[in-house]
């Protein structure tokens, strides 16, 4: 490794760093990383975990070692963060300070401090289980119990305890950092290593419950009218200080700032604000899938006499810290992907957030000084619907791809891999890689949509795959704008599904994609088609880098590939099925369908489908995903023939024991249900997909 010193400016924010309680540490710490192996590293989120240790350990000269690697669970907190490092040291983001998360790498030879999502250094280790680059590896936010850290966790105690299998894995430092929370069950599992903690000064919240939303408000969004109205009050009754809201997503949050942006416009500041110093209000949205350049403006200070209010998922709760927050109105309710066992399947659901994040969300507005937090929710909700803890990812999600992961690394034994405490241990069978199963693990897709592309690219037909899936991996690119100007998306999008002959979601992406890569001017026929340019640029990228991937596989030796008689369409939708299998449902009464994967469960088609409204004209389909709200709903449907998924569909009867379990379930606690279920759950995806079909 070199480091040039070729700085783009005097180091930037530094005379800001040493304000941040982790400065008074820097020794102390650096010698302990020295020390140990192993470091479990904790303190108050803000306290400079993240954008300080891997520059105090830089300036230590443990580059010299290898790359200094931080994970985090988050996309957005990877890029965010790598920027303002290599601001503050003065660097060209990607030379020494860069990022990588998937689809898009920012780093070069050069790069000596590495921000990646989790989900990219388990992909680093297939490529290089010893993670001969690195010096030092930061696991960051670990609280947060991601699937994939957990999993990283779990891999590094064993790449150590194996010591020699891996030449220089014995001289990796691994160091762990978490908000609070678990760091004594953390260092017992790596070997009762040492915990470091940071000494944290944080003002006092008080906290309000508004009860404006009751039990009711559980399946449903309601309750965001009731969030733009709490930030109105806060906005024209409070003092200068600026404001944090908690919602679940784009659309939402999308909808909200339309909402606040048209209500903030009727203030009149001479009579309607409490605080006369206030006389501007700066909306901002804050979520995964945004473009980095709008990221940057979430952390600069808004103009003098401007209240900045940036309504954010919950990755504004740890992940990124923001100056100036005096003021959170808690919505209660975050999105996240569960395994339901309703559908027997991962959905996308919004649910109340746990006791101990509400905690966490509140204490936002105490960083700098002291704060309000404004929970639109009551006591009520509190206590009957806000679970103390959250149950981490790992016992609430499919791991199939995960497991698929690990014994590519040819890690068998996934239960010893973790110790109890960490990783409820799965019961799965044994099962051999196939072939299928390694090109399988080489793309960094949902593997229902991997087999896809597979089976399309064995068939010949990998140009109509190939853009579909793009599509699949970015934000969503139709836009809804909700208000009088709806009607006319609603039309241009019927259009281009018309366009596109077969109504279906899929060809709709297909034909999305090729329209504009074949008009003059991409970004202006988005404009008039009501789609978003930023996310169909970024699916170009995704294609060119999924079709680089897929040449490399089918010029490896047993790439095998078969004639289709059929037609077109025909081609496309048997393709889909190989991989949706199990995400089948049959029309049953009015406009509702059944799932055949087991369960039974009544789904709906979503509004946003080209097919809603058409549906009884419809027998089978498949779809790519489930969201819950007040109902079931598939989303990014397709028709489908009987034939075509029959072979498939008796594998996913074969349920086990979880019929059985049925009968027994007013036996045991709730708590063991949940765990038995997810158990369950994870037994039938191993059956089904890695025994069987890859
Ligand atoms: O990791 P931890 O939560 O301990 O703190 P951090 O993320 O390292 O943040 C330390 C400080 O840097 C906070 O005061 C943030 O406001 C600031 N920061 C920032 O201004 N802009 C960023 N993009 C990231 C952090
Ligand atoms: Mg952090």
């Amino acid at each position: 490794f070199t480091v040039s010193s070729r700085r783009t400016s005097r180091p930037a924010a530094a005379e800001n760093m040493p304000r941040l309680p982790i400065y008074q540490q820097k020794e102390r710490l650096v010698e302990a990383v020295r020390c140990n192996a192993f470091l479990v590293v904790t303190g108050e989120t803000g306290s400079g975990k993240t954008t300080q240790l891997p520059q105090y350990l830089f300036q230590a000269g443990f580059w010299k070692g290898g790359k200094i690697g931080v994970t985090q669970p988050r996309r957005v907190a990877a890029i965010t963060v790598a920027q303002r490092v290599s601001h503050e040291m003065g660097f060209t983001l990607g030379r020494e300070v860069g990022y990588q998360v998937r689809f898009d790498d920012c780093t070069s030879k050069d790069t000596v401090i590495k921000y990646m999502t989790d989900g990219c250094m388990l992909r680093e280790i297939l490529a290089d289980p010893g993670l001969t680059q690195y010096g030092v590896v930061i696991l960051d936010e670990a609280h947060e119990r991601s699937l994939n850290t957990d999993v990283l966790l779990g891999l590094m105690k064993k790449n150590h305890c194996r010591g020699g299998s891996h030449s220089r894995s014995s001289s990796l430092k691994v160091i762990v950092m978490s908000a609070t929370l678990e760091t004594e069950k953390l260092s017992a599992f790596f070997g009762r290593c040492p915990v470091f903690t940071i000494p944290g000064r944080t003002f006092p919240v008080s906290e309000q419950f508004c009860n404006l939303i009751g039990p009711k408000d559980i399946d449903g969004s309601g309750y965001v009218k009731e969030v733009v109205n709490m930030v109105l009050d806060v906005h024209t009754s409070e003092t200068a200080g600026d404001i944090l809201v908690f919602l679940t997503g784009q659309s939402e949050i999308e909808r909200a700032c339309d909402m606040l942006f048209k209500k903030a416009e009727a203030i009149d500041y001479r009579y309607d604000v409490r605080d006369r110093t206030v006389d501007g209000l700066l909306i901002l949205p804050l979520y995964g899938s945004m473009p980095t350049d709008q990221q940057r403006q979430i952390f600069q200070p808004p103009p003098a006499g401007v209240r900045k209010c940036v309504v954010a998922t919950n990755i504004a709760a740890t992940s990124l810290t923001i100056s100036g927050i005096r003021y959170v109105v808690d919505s209660g309710f975050v999105k996240q992907l569960a395994h339901n066992s309703r559908v027997g399947m991962d959905v996308l659901e919004i649910v109340p957030i746990s006791k101990s994040e509400a905690e966490q969300r509140a204490g936002r507005a105490g960083r700098t000084s002291e704060g309000k937090c404004f929970r639109i929710y009551g006591r009520e909700f509190w206590e009957k619907y806000m679970p103390d803890y959250m149950v981490p990812e790992i016992q609430r999600t499919s791991l199939t791809s995960v497991i698929l992961t690990l014994k590519c690394l040819g890690v068998h034994d996934v239960i010893r891999l973790h110790h109890a405490h960490l990783l409820l241990p799965p019961c799965f069978r044994r099962g051999h890689v196939t072939e299928l199963g390694r090109q399988m693990v080489q793309f960094p897709l949902p593997l229902g949509l991997t087999r896809v592309l597979l089976r399309a690219a064995a068939l010949g037909c990998e140009e109509l795959m190939l853009p579909i899936a793009a599509m699949l991996s970015v934000e969503n690119v139709f836009i809804r704008p909700g208000n009088q100007k709806q009607k006319e998306a609603e039309t241009k999008h019927r259009e281009i599904a018309s366009d596109a002959g077969k109504n279906n979601d899929f060809t709709m992406m297909l034909s999305v994609f090729e329209k504009c890569k074949s008009s003059e001017s991409p970004s202006s026929w988005c404009r008039e088609n009501w789609i978003h340019w930023r996310a169909v640029k970024s699916a170009f990228s995704v294609e060119s880098q999924l079709s680089e991937i897929l040449l490399r596989i089918k010029q490896q030796r047993d790439f095998s590939t078969e004639e289709f008689e059929g037609s077109q369409s025909e081609l496309f939708r048997q393709c889909l099925c190989s991989g949706y299998f199990t995400n089948v449902a049959r029309r049953s009464i009015g406009k509702s369908f059944c799932t055949m994967d087991g369960h039974g469960s009544t789904v709906h088609i979503h509004p946003s489908s080209a097919l809603f409204g058409e549906e009884s004209q419809l027998d089978w389909i498949i779809f790519h995903d489930v969201l819950v709200t007040s109902r079931m709903y598939v989303r990014t449907v397709c028709p489908i023939r009987y034939e075509w998924v029959k072979d498939l569909l008796p594998k996913l009867h074969e349920v086990d024991a979880y019929e059985l379990s049925n009968v027994a379930r007013e036996e045991v606690t709730e708590e063991e249900v949940a765990k038995w279920e997810s158990k369950e759950a994870f037994k039938r995806q191993m059956g089904d997909q890695c025994d069987s079909s890859i």
